[in-house]
């Protein structure tokens, strides 16, 4: 079984290679393509897996290619975890919102409308490839903002495209871990679009337990939303919110912190991945050993700008509970051995969530099996809600309709309808920012 990675030199790779490694089933992957643009990543991130692979029998052979059809050619599954840009363009996308006193951030508000608007192209360029040379493989997305990509593929390979990130199920496992409830034995009713869900209950033996959690200021404390939100927030919602609800419920305060950081979180990356690759080349032997030393560092300050300094960050045990890697490594064993496992994915919505267009890409539970995911029906969401998930829908809709035709007035108006836009103005300030500092953005909008 193949597998294809796209953006294969990307800093996260051994994540994935590590899952595979591990997993022993006789149907497993065996083959992996990695695909970059960067031949110095991709030479990096081979030494890596290589290095890994030693510690293992019968580990899945890696192929290095700077060439896309060899790497799609044949493949199973194809993950696509790929960055535009580069870590450079990041760093754009947050300084050009923060100049403004807007949020700067890689996949919420205008950061990640800059982000996608170019990325869409060439996520779309992946997926003639994938029509033309493995038309029956899935395509595990995670190339972030994740919810607008997905569906943007869709439009060329339809359901075929899966939307995974590791947040919803990390938050549904703490909020168990929280009630000292086994993760495997609750099921998390979560909903909404990527990076903007809700825990809304929590199953264990038929009842729901989440108001319990909800209640408890103590038992809140113990996990990074109840610390982020604080538990008057949370008991005021009455469901926990995504980490990422804290650019929307506490803007002001986000801004703050990142304008008073000494770097924002891709210029923290930029220059720490820099010294990685460099030291890499200087000295191959020790790729393994530095990779996982930096990726500890990584860990150890992930989402730094919304905590107190004495928070230690995202905990040993939250990783443990499977990251992306896991999401992506449960996805592709519940398709190819048929499986049957619920899973939160980003998928096309059809009728799961009530108020949102069918061929919107949300973000819910799903049983997966052969055929791929199914979105379960969900109860409608809250007013406020379903409300803000329509307008930042809308805002992604008009991204993408933006980087097809090229229409700047498109982008124009997707920019100015984000919620964490406050005004036409502003946003025809952020637009020509980007167009500026971002070559790739530049050169996706053509026209008028
Ligand atoms: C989480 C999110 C991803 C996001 C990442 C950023 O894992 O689910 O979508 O890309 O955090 O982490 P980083 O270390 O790059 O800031
Ligand atoms: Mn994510």
């Amino acid at each position: 079984m193949k597998l294809c990675i796209l953006g294969g030199g990307g800093f996260r790779v051994p994540l994935v290679y590590g899952a595979l490694l591990r997993d022993t089933h006789e149907r497993r992957v065996t083959e992996v393509a990695l695909y970059d643009v960067s031949v110095d990543r991709l030479t990096a991130i081979g030494q890596v897996l290589d290095q890994m692979g030693r510690e293992y029998e019968k580990p899945p052979v890696v192929r290095t290619t700077t060439d896309v059809d060899e790497a799609l050619r044949d493949a199973t599954f194809v993950f696509s975890a790929i960055r535009v840009g580069g870590l450079q363009g990041r760093t754009a996308d947050e300084r050009v919102a923060l100049d403004l006193g807007l949020l700067g951030q890689e996949t919420t508000g205008p950061g990640g409308l800059a982000y996608g608007l170019r990325t869409v192209p060439v996520a779309l360029q992946v997926a003639e490839r994938v029509a033309a040379l493995c038309p029956r493989a899935w395509v595990i997305n995670f190339t972030n903002p994740a919810g607008m990509i997905t569906e943007a593929m869709q439009q060329v390979l339809g359901d075929r495209v899966v939307g995974i990130c590791d947040s919803p199920i990390g938050l549904s496992r703490r909020a168990a871990r929280a009630l000292d409830l086994h993760p495997d034995l609750t099921t998390a009713d979560y909903v909404g679009l990527n990076h903007l869900g809700w825990l809304r209950r929590l199953s264990f033996d038929g009842a729901d337990v989440l108001p319990s959690l909800v209640a408890d200021a103590d038992a809140l404390a113990t996990i990074e939303e109840g610390r982020l939100f604080g538990a008057d927030w949370i008991a005021a919602l009455g469901c926990i919110p995504n980490e990422y609800l804290y650019y929307y419920y506490f803007t002001r305060d986000a801004v703050a912190s990142i304008k008073g950081s000494p770097a924002t979180r891709g210029e923290f990356l930029l220059r720490q991945q820099r010294d990685f690759y460099n030291a890499v080349a200087k000295e191959p032997s020790k790729a393994l050993a530095e990779w996982r030393r930096v990726r500890e560092e990584r860990d150890a300050t992930y989402m730094a700008e919304s905590r107190a300094e004495t928070d230690p960050g995202r905990d040993k045990e939250d990783i443990a509970g499977g990251g992306y890697e896991g999401v992506a490594l449960a996805l592709m064993a519940a398709i190819s051995r048929g499986e049957r496992t619920a899973m939160i994915l980003n998928v096309r919505n059809g009728s799961a969530v009530p108020g949102l267009a069918p061929e919107a890409v949300v973000e819910v539970p799903c049983t997966v099996d052969a055929n791929g995911p199914h979105p379960l029906a969900t109860s409608p969401l809250a007013g406020d809600q379903l409300g803000l998930v329509q307008q930042v829908k809308a805002a992604e809709q008009l991204t993408i309709e933006a980087a097809r035709s090229g229409s700047a007035s498109v982008a124009l108006t997707a920019f100015a309808v984000h919620p964490l836009v406050d005004s036409v103005s502003t946003a025809k300030v952020l637009l020509s920012g980007y167009r500026n500092r971002i070559p790739e953005v530049a050169a996706v909008l053509r026209s008028r």
